[in-house]
């Protein structure tokens, strides 16, 4: 079938700093929706259609996993996948879910669908750690056995019944935990109340997405869900929301490079926090009409800043890491308070090779921006940490090699490409073309 070619861990991207980006980009579709999207497509037995699905290795992965389940898989163009889900199996294979823990939002559906489920644990994660308590309480809220054997996580739903779940945690509300609470109950007769719930736009958007399945759905947008059980979903066609951190990062790319772009595809109003945090920095955001924001900077004109992560719609954590470098070229303190993932700063090791001023106390990264980066070698160690250091390698003196490009092609749709489109000096190029001694220990 070939849904997914395997990551191109040999490449790297060269980066020649020192371009002010100019012109104009347009914004693929949203990772964090498009996965759990193709999870709810096997609520139904009948097809469904997602449009605009970003082109990206992790929904490769889903749609690997979608067709190890059984179900028809069929990519019918770039941005848009046919899935057919008629008779599928409740076990997903660990050689696939441990290269991508999204695969976790499998188990509402498989439970909802098949009364039973099994699923590898997700393992660790360089981010931090990122348990999925919350995700199983739920579904044992509503009645369903859980358990693990052997590093899989089972369960049995023959007995699942609506009810009232809290579904916050210590760190805020939980995205795809809300996402399975939903998915598990749209197919449980009776009325499922969800406290505390996920109102990030890819929650709302994963309701739209069920209601025209004809799930029964109030409340998206808010901590508190109220899911009228169906009978049956039915296929649907949907187009998956513009991805908002994909927007914000080439936000960041005008910023840092002090140029002048237009992002067209970006929904503002879903920028919450980040936006306030830009605009205070310095960074003239200027809306054409409903899609199209355009973002000029001076360097005279930018103030240091503090952001906290939060869910949504405070700041990001997916965008820490591209504003932490960003801070790096802004003369005075920004401090960087992360609250979702306390240790997600594995992208500040690489920043001090190329000379940033940056230390990390506990939750805390303080920035002592405005000293001129030099390019260098560095390694990417996640998806956003990857966008940092580009960011950071496209104001750098000379040239950055960003290694371990497979982390970046998880979830951001040809990031380099759409970059030279606006001036930026990219390459990727096969790790053996470097020097022996600058070739990537690990890979
Ligand atoms: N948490 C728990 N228990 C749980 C689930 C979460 O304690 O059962 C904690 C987490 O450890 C974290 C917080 O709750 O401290 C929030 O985690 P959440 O469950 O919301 O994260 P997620 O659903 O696993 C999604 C995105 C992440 C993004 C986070 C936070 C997808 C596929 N992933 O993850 O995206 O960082 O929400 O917004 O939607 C990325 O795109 O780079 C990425 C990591």
């Amino acid at each position: 079938m070939g849904l997914g070619d395997p990551p191109n861990q040999m490449e790297i991207l060269r980066i020649q700093g020192g371009t002010h980006l100019e012109g104009e980009v347009q914004v693929g579709g949203s990772k964090n929706a498009a996965l759990p999207q193709f999870a709810a497509a096997l609520l139904s037995e009948e097809e469904t259609i997602l449009e605009n699905v970003p082109d990206l290795s992790d929904v490769r992965f889903m749609g690997e996993i979608l067709h190890h389940l059984g179900a028809s898989v069929e990519r019918v163009g770039k941005n848009t996948w046919k899935i057919k889900p008629t008779n599928i199996q409740p076990n997903a294979p660990y050689e696939l879910v441990r290269k991508m823990r999204a695969s976790i939002c499998l188990l509402g559906p498989l439970v909802a669908r098949l009364k039973k489920a099994k699923i590898p644990m997700p393992g660790g994660c360089v981010i931090g750690h990122r348990p999925i308590d919350l995700h199983l309480l739920a579904l044992e809220d509503m009645g369903a056995l859980v358990s693990l054997n052997q590093g899989v996580v089972e369960v049995d739903g023959h007995d699942m019944r609506p009810c009232t779940i809290f579904i916050g945690g210590r760190h805020g509300s939980t995205v795809t935990g809300t996402a399975n609470a939903i998915m598990a109950s749209v197919l449980t007769d009776g009325l499922t109340t969800l406290d505390g719930a996920a109102c990030e736009p890819e929650i709302v958007d994963l309701c739209e997405m069920l209601t025209k399945m004809g799930a029964k759905i109030k409340g998206a947008g808010s901590h508190k869900l109220t899911i009228e059980g169906v009978k049956n979903l039915h296929g649907c066609t949907h187009r998956v929301i513009p991805d908002r951190i994909e927007g914000a990062t080439y936000i960041l790319a005008g910023a840092i490079t002090r140029g002048k772009l237009n992002i067209k595809g970006i929904l503002t109003n879903q920028l919450g926090a980040f936006t306030k945090v830009m605009r205070e920095s310095g960074v003239n955001l200027n809306p054409l009409g409903d899609d199209m924001l355009e973002v000029t900077t001076t360097s005279e004109e930018l103030n240091p800043f503090e952001i906290i992560t939060l869910p949504y719609p405070g700041f990001p954590t997916d965008l820490q890491a591209q504003a932490c470098a960003f801070a790096c070229t802004i003369p005075g303190l920004s401090i960087l308070t992360e609250r979702i993932y306390p240790s997600r700063f594995m992208h500040i090791p690489e920043l001090l090779r190329m000379g940033a001023k940056v230390s990390v106390e506990g939750p805390n990264a303080i920035v002592r921006g405005g000293k001129r980066l030099n390019g260098a070698p560095v390694m990417a160690s996640d998806l956003r940490a990857s966008a940092a250091l580009i960011l950071a390698g496209l104001v750098a003196d000379g040239e950055t090699w960003l290694h371990r490009l497979y982390h970046l092609d998880r979830g951001y749709e040809a990031l380099d490409k759409k970059l030279r489109n606006l001036g930026a000096e990219v390459e990727r190029l096969p790790e053996s073309s470097l020097p022996h001694s600058f070739r990537s220990p690990l890979d």
